[in-house]
Formats: C-alpha cells, structure tokens, sequence
C-alpha cells in the first residue's frame, strides 16, 4: 500500500515487504524500542499474518527512518514500535508516520486510536500530545498468556 504523497511530507510510507525487515528491525534497536522479552522478527511477522495489523514504513531518499506497527482488535486502534532515526528527529517524521497509522485506521472503519506509553516517560508524553492525544488516565493490567512471570 502507497500512501499519496501530499500526506507523507517528504516520507514515503508503505507497507512493509519481506526485504524492509532486517532496516527496521535495525532502526528499532537503534531507538532503543526492542525488549528482551519481545522478539522483532516474531511481532513483524505477527503483525503482518492477518489483515487487521502491519508495519508502516517511512522511508527517506531510500533509508528506513520511521515506522510503526499499527493494528485494530475489532473496536480499537492501537500502535507500537513508533520509531523516528535518532539523527532524523523534530524534523516531523514522527507525525506523518502517527498520521500514516491514523489513515490506516480510518480507512478500515476504527474510530478511536489508544496507544501505551510508560508513566514517567515525559518526551513521549509531550510527543504524543503535540499530535492531540490525551491522556485517559486507565491503569492497564496485563498477563502473559504463557504463564510466564510478569515483566515491567
Ligand atoms: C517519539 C518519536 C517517534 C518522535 O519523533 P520525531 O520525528 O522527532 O517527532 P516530530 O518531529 O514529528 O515531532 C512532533 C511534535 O512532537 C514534539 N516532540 C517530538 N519529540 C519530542 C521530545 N523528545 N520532547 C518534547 N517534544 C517532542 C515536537 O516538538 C513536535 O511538536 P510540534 O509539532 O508541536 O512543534 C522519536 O523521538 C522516537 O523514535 N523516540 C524513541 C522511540 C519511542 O520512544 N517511541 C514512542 C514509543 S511509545
């Protein structure tokens, strides 16, 4: 899927393709958005089973330098991996690629977009609020459905 230019501002955003993996794996390491309990390629090819979920794209004279995986449970939009190249920030790479996930969303009948972000992290906070999201101030609970131990 290509989105039309006059909404990427400079980044051309796609889904993502077999051969894109290995870049944005890298970029999501480069932010530092990797845990030790998720496993990249795992999510990604998660993401890309069934078709209420993917990987966006951005890509800048041909360097992966955003990406998000988007998806939809039935009701709700939810985003993770919102990633911009550290050398590539405040340049609005962040917004198009939330409005890229935006339009996803919109176009398959999802009203309302949720995302997490942990208490204390007041960057992403102010980043998110810059693009009008607001907090709902929800405790989210959470269970490994393998029986594993909680992580944080
Ligand atoms: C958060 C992130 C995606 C922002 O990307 P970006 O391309 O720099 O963001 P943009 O340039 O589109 O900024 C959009 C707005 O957010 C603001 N913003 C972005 N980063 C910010 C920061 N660290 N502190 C305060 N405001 C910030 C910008 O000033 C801008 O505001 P404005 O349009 O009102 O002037 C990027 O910093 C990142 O990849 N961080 C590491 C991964 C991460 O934590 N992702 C979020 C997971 S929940």
């Amino acid at each position: 899927m290509k989105i039309p230019a006059s909404t990427t501002h400079g980044l051309d955003i796609t889904t993502i393709v077999d051969g894109d993996i290995a870049e944005v794996i890298a970029l999501w390491q480069r932010c530092g958005s990797t845990r030790e309990w998720n496993n990249p390629a795992a999510d990604i090819a998660l993401a890309r089973r069934e078709s209420n979920s993917t990987v966006l794209v951005g890509r800048d004279k041909g360097a992966v330098v955003a990406s998000v995986l988007v998806g939809h449970d039935g009701h709700r939009g939810w985003v993770y991996y919102v990633t911009v190249d550290p050398d590539q920030r405040f340049k609005g790479h962040g917004r198009t690629i939330m409005s890229a996930a935006e339009d996803w969303l919109r176009a398959r009948g999802i009203e309302k977009l949720q995302l997490m972000v942990r208490g204390d992290n007041a960057k992403v906070h102010a980043f998110y609020k810059s693009l009008g999201y607001y907090d709902q101030e929800r405790v989210t609970f959470a269970k490994w459905l393998d029986g594993r131990e909680p992580t944080p």
